[in-house]
């Protein structure tokens, strides 16, 4: 499982660090359904930032060495992302779940169609659907919403094939109850809970191990010699 501190030393902010975005902006006014209704333009131009700094950050040794944990273990790995952003697609990462969406799709809010855009600026704010013209959103999770039921299923469907070995919780703050809950259940009686963290989190207090750093020094050591 992985948040936003995996994607840090890319140069993406994190959330709830000092510095994080939740620090620099309300919440309430950029990741509601509410705010995107009073000012969509407003809040599209926060996405369309973050979709064109995104554009210039690449993949980091984290990403590769998660990358590599399910090249070693194929359909026996699960990655579950926090992260709305694409960097671990593009370090070569195939089985995994974005919970809180995608950053470059859209979705037309009158036919409910998701598509991918990564036009980055965007032309036109807010973009319009090709289709019917009717305003496109960013199909991320904001808060009050559900989170993304596709990754959900995906998510559920891996935990139906049994417990796992080795849960890696690497890079969040383990905020939402449903990435404790995961994080807990995925975990075998007799398998091992490993935080990757230079800070302490919520699911700290439960972790076998917390390897106390970042995870694009921590992880590459780990799976050098898979
Ligand atoms: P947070 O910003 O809450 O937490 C980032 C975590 O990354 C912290 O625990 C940091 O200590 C850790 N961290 C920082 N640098 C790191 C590094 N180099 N290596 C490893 N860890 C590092 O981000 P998330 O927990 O991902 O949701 O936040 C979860 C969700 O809250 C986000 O997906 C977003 C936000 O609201 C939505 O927008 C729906």
């Amino acid at each position: 499982m992985t948040g936003a501190g995996v994607s840090a030393e890319s140069g993406v902010a994190t959330f709830r660090d000092s510095g994080g975005l939740w620090k620099q902006i309300d919440p309430m006014k950029v990741a509601t359904p509410e705010a995107f209704e009073a000012d969509p333009r407003f809040v599209w131009e926060w996405y369309d930032k973050r979709r064109t700094q995104l554009k210039d950050c690449s993949p980091n040794p984290g990403h590769y060495a998660v990358a590599a944990m399910e090249k070693a273990k194929d359909d026996g790995f699960f990655l579950l992302t926090q992260n709305v952003d694409d960097l671990h697609e593009r370090a070569g990462s195939l089985r995994l779940a974005h919970i809180h969406g995608k950053i470059y799709e859209v979705q037309c809010l009158q036919e409910g169609v998701i598509r991918e855009d990564r036009r980055a600026p965007l032309p036109e704010l807010p973009p319009r659907c090709p289709n019917c013209g009717a305003m496109e959103r960013p199909n991320v999770v904001w808060f009050g919403e559900q989170i993304d039921q596709n990754a959900v299923l995906a998510t559920e469907s891996f935990l139906s094939q049994g417990e796992v070995d080795v849960v890696f919780v690497i890079g969040t703050e383990a905020s939402f109850g449903y990435i404790i809950d995961w994080a807990q259940r995925a975990r075998h009686p007799k398998g091992a809970l490993i935080e990757v963290n230079p800070g302490r989190t919520t699911l700290t207090p439960y972790a076998d191990l917390h390897l106390q750093g970042k995870s694009g020094e921590i992880l590459p050591l780990l799976t050098q010699n898979l």
